[in-house]
């Protein structure tokens, strides 16, 4: 098993609120997995003899997770419109149905995970095609990059061009065999996801079968809650049964400790209880959220609660590709809001690193292998050359330079010890 001592700053989360800085530290490595983090003069005494990787002048940081994008979106990212649903039937459900097209899904697989990879996001949750074998080609080219990915196929049965629909069985039925596929596959890094793509793509028939499938099956669900005025008035017409709209999931049997929910802007006090209760988690999508002009989550009140939060990019409403970039601007937005309200507070550097790394892993449901250095996790990290004349030597600067510079002087993406993408 090959070994060795990364040497260089190190930043990472022990939880919520701590992180952990060393100027001059040492990340020990073996067999892919991390066997120590402490400063270098602590680490090299008891590690002596293994070779050190001298990568002073940096600092490492863990790989990022992006909690929700959509793959076959990349290419329409600056496609503006008046509002979700404008955009949805104008830009995206036209360009979704290309996807029929397995060679141009095999493309896009490749332009937006090496995107990703280069983004230094090395695990993501997102969105596949309508389409059993454009999936299936996507799962291809994750296992060929090696990154850790939770996928699925986009469910959809109503409201929507009939090229993008199918009968919830024959769905479901498909789901199965890429489940049997794909959950679990190379050496673990790939999970399916249940993706009914939101309530109002979905009839209670395709929910409920999809909860059914979630129960005997423990794969993720992702789909989208709460996201527009818009969105939210249309879906309560058209399930008016409902008290709210995080019900109709509920109910479904949809919120489970492996669902994701993006957006969650306009949630109800009991709403967010409930998700809390069935530790499902939510995927903050401020770049998405502003340029569509959705809305602002309150996502400082969020934090002061126990429910799972993580980071989006949602490509293509939104169109960073960076996670650090999201971190950054979840920030910026809770200060627009805050101006805007004269209230609510800003969430600090800290939380918006544990947002982009632990808290990403904990929403996806693998703190106990991803997200920080703790010993016996999977070495996912990435490289951040220090610019020459920034003085980093506490943790504050670190988050500092890693938040708001971080993204253009990134020069190395490694998976479980191997490096996947290197500034060329
Ligand atoms: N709601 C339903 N589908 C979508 C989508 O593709 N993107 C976003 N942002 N919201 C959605
Ligand atoms: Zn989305």
């Amino acid at each position: 098993m090959t070994a060795a001592i990364y040497r260089c700053a190190i930043l990472h989360c022990r939880n919520r609120q701590t992180v952990e800085f060393f100027s001059d530290g040492g990340l020990v490595v073996e067999g892919g997995r991390i066997r120590a983090c402490d400063d270098f003069a602590c680490i090299e005494p008891l590690f002596h003899g293994l070779p050190v990787v001298d990568w002073r002048g940096s600092v490492l940081i863990p790989g990022l997770v992006d909690t929700h994008a959509h793959l076959p979106q990349l290419s329409a990212i600056g496609a503006e419109r008046a509002d979700l649903l404008d955009w949805l039937q104008q830009v995206i459900f036209p360009l979704e149905a290309r996807f029929r097209d397995t060679a141009f899904a095999e493309r896009i697989a490749e332009a937006f995970l090496r995107r990703a990879l280069a983004s230094v996001t090395t695990l993501i949750a997102v969105y596949g095609p309508q389409y059993e074998e454009a999936t299936d080609a996507c799962f291809r080219v994750a296992a060929q990059f090696g990154i850790r990915a939770v996928m699925g196929m986009t469910l959809m049965d109503s409201n929507a061009p009939a090229e993008l629909l199918s009968e919830p069985s024959a769905l479901i039925a498909a789901c199965k065999r890429l489940i049997n596929r794909w959950h679990g596959a190379n050496e673990g890094r790939l999970f399916y996801a249940l993706t009914p793509r939101f309530a109002g793509s979905c009839s209670r028939e395709l929910l409920k079968q999809c909860g059914q499938l979630a129960a005997e099956c423990p794969v993720h669900v992702q789909t989208h809650l709460a996201e527009s005025p818009g969105e939210l008035a249309w879906i309560a017409s058209l399930f008016p049964e409902h008290p709210n709209y995080t019900s109709i999931y509920d109910r479904a049997g949809l919120l489970t400790e492996r669902t994701i929910l993006a957006h969650c802007i306009y949630l109800e006090p009991t709403e967010l209880a409930r998700i809390q209760e069935q530790g499902s988690a939510i995927a903050h999508c401020p770049a998405s959220n502003i340029y569509l002009r959705s809305g602002i989550m309150p996502l400082s009140d969020y934090l002061k609660l126990p429910v799972k939060i993580g980071l989006g990019t949602d490509i293509g409403a939104g169109y960073h590709t960076s996670i650090l970039d999201e971190a950054r601007y979840a920030r910026e937005v809770a200060k627009v809001r805050q101006m805007i309200h004269r209230s609510g507070s800003v969430p600090s550097l800290a939380e918006a690193f544990y947002l982009a790394t632990l808290g990403g892993a904990e929403a996806l449901g693998f703190a106990d292998m991803l997200g920080n250095f703790s010993e016996g996790k999977e070495a996912d990290f990435v490289r951040i050359a220090i610019e020459p004349y920034r003085t980093i030597d506490t943790a504050e600067h670190a988050l500092e330079y890693v938040l708001y510079a971080g993204t253009q002087n990134v020069t190395a993406t490694v998976i479980a010890g191997v490096e996947v993408w290197q500034l060329q």
